[in-house]
């Protein structure tokens, strides 16, 4: 029940305050302990954000988000594009996770993000069949409920998708990567007809992560001593900049050079890899950032009013690491939703930090860590370690991260801990043969966190006759005001 007061108070602030830039978050939910999202949502709104990207259409995130204003862009995952190859799958699929929360007081949903960066290479080609059909499914089944002028399916693709060739490396020479060409020419033409964008991650953290000859400053806005790169009249003094604008030329190149473009990804982390730390992400986002406030657009498209959706909201404690270390640590909010680091969203590169998430509940400030007067045999440390890597996150002890600092007594205190506090600080989570110890001092050092994790989330919200009862009042006040 508490947590409709939050409902009650959000309702007062889209009726009473006028709604910030458009600047989006990516809001993904692969953590072992979530914000309950009423939490998050006030949080987005406490720092004026009103776009927000889903990897779902998970039903409490979605209750969350009701009667907000904010923008809201769902997602089918990969995994269920082939289900949606058959029309009426798409159609309950809409009927279900659309056409169900169109109604005042509902979800503002802007976008359905067919399937998640279907065409990666490194998914050899595994969705290339069913990606066009689901998409036209999709906005078929959108269409045809009659939502189609508000509500637009597009796919968020891996910037992958384009590039230009080796012997002329430059924007302009930009094309859709060969082995997806037709495909790629079929998906633009269906987003131009129903005026639905496309949406593409762009990624210069991951441009300098791949290749250690990469330009360091051209990941940044700030010029710095990077080499432009010149192509005819124009240099190219970043990477967003250069990529966005490969992507325009490849767009130019089958017509559509004006085909809206939304940036579906864009961030830089802060851990587990040797360029990413706090105040590289700071120095990113204060040059977006300010780029963004003052509408400057790209070479190829001066002035334009870029969507864009920064990667991510919060720091995401059980992602893949298959892509890197780093793809645990891309919050510009730590896992408990307090931020990391000044960030001023209207940039105007002020020193300040966002508004952290409020009320947050945490487990007992209870450690679990290496038991220095073990009588068990040592060799044993080394699996017991393991273990609890394998089952938790231990990527801030690696090269470059903010506990690779610490002793062979410290890394396992480190592994021991954060596997206690995945497991909801459970007694016997912190056996491990004998060689750990539950405490209740903080072995935090300098940058290395030994966090307490979050309590689990009752996961209870408003009660649907309450809400109902809610949205009617807010609904009678919006027409009274
Ligand atoms: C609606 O979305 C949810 C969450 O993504 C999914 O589990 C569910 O299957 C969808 N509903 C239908 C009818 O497909
Ligand atoms: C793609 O192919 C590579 C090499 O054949 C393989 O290692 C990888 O697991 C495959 N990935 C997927 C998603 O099928
Ligand atoms: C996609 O379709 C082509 C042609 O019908 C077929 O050869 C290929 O195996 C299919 N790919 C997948 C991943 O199903
Ligand atoms: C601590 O663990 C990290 C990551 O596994 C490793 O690189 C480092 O060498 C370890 N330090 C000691 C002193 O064992
Ligand atoms: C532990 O100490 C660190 C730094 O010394 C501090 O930032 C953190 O809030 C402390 N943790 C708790 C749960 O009190």
């Amino acid at each position: 029940m508490k947590s409709c007061h939050f409902f009650i108070w959000a309702c007062s602030i889209v009726l009473f305050s006028p709604i910030a830039d458009g600047l989006g978050v990516n809001w993904g939910t692969q953590a072992t302990h979530q914000l309950p999202p009423m939490t998050v949502v006030q949080m987005l709104q406490d720092n004026g954000i009103n776009k927000v990207k889903l990897f779902d259409a998970d039903d409490s995130t979605m209750s969350a988000l009701a009667g907000t204003n904010i923008e809201v862009m769902i997602a089918i995952p990969n995994d269920q594009l082939a289900v949606m190859n058959d029309y009426d799958a798409a159609k309950k699929w809409v009927d279900r996770n659309v056409t169900r929360y169109n109604f005042n007081g509902g979800v503002n949903i802007k976008y359905v993000a067919v399937g998640n960066e279907p065409f990666l290479t490194t998914y050899n080609g595994s969705f290339l069949n069913t990606t066009m059909p689901a998409l036209r499914n999709i906005q078929n089944a959108i269409n045809d409920a009659g939502l189609g002028d508000t509500i637009k399916a597009t796919v968020p693709l891996n910037a992958d998708v384009y590039n230009s060739p080796a012997s002329n490396p430059v924007p302009s020479a930009g094309r859709f990567r060969p082995d997806i060409a037709d495909l790629m020419t079929e998906m633009v033409q269906f987003f131009h007809q129903n005026n639905a964008p496309f949406t593409v991650n762009i990624y210069p953290f991951l441009s300098l992560y791949a290749n250690p000859d990469f330009p360091f400053d051209f990941a940044f806005f700030d010029g710095g001593t990077a080499t432009p790169v010149v192509d005819g009249p124009i240099q190219y003094t970043n990477v967003f900049d250069a990529n966005f604008d490969t992507l325009v030329s490849a767009l130019k190149a089958v017509g559509l050079g004006n085909l809206p473009i939304v940036v579906g990804e864009v961030g830089w982390p802060t851990d587990a890899d040797k360029n990413a730390r706090t105040d590289l992400a700071e120095r990113f986002y204060a040059g977006l950032l300010k780029r963004l406030a003052n509408k400057q657009g790209t070479p190829l498209r001066p002035g334009a009013d870029i969507e864009v959706y920064l990667f991510s909201l919060i720091d995401e404690d059980a992602k893949s690491i298959a892509p890197g270390s780093f793809e645990r640590h891309w919050g510009i909010f730590r896992y408990d939703g307090q931020p990391k680091y000044p960030m001023d969203l209207s940039g105007q590169g002020q020193n300040k930090m966002l508004v952290g998430a409020k009320n947050v509940q945490y487990l007992p400030k209870t450690w679990c860590v290496f038991n220095p007067d073990t009588k068990t045999d040592l060799s044993k440390l080394g699996d017991n370690i393991n273990y609890a890597c394998t089952f938790a996150d231990c990527t801030s002890l690696g090269y470059g991260s903010s506990c690779n600092g610490l002793d062979a007594n410290g890394n396992a205190s480190y592994a021991f801990n954060m596997y206690f506090q995945a497991q909801n600080q459970k007694e016997l989570s912190c056996v491990f043969e004998g060689l750990g110890m539950i405490s209740t001092q903080n072995y935090s050092k300098d940058q290395c966190n030994f966090i307490v994790q979050l309590a689990p989330s009752a996961g209870v919200v408003c009660s649907v006759p309450l809400l109902a009862v809610l949205l009617l009042v807010c609904f009678v006040m919006g027409l009274l005001f």
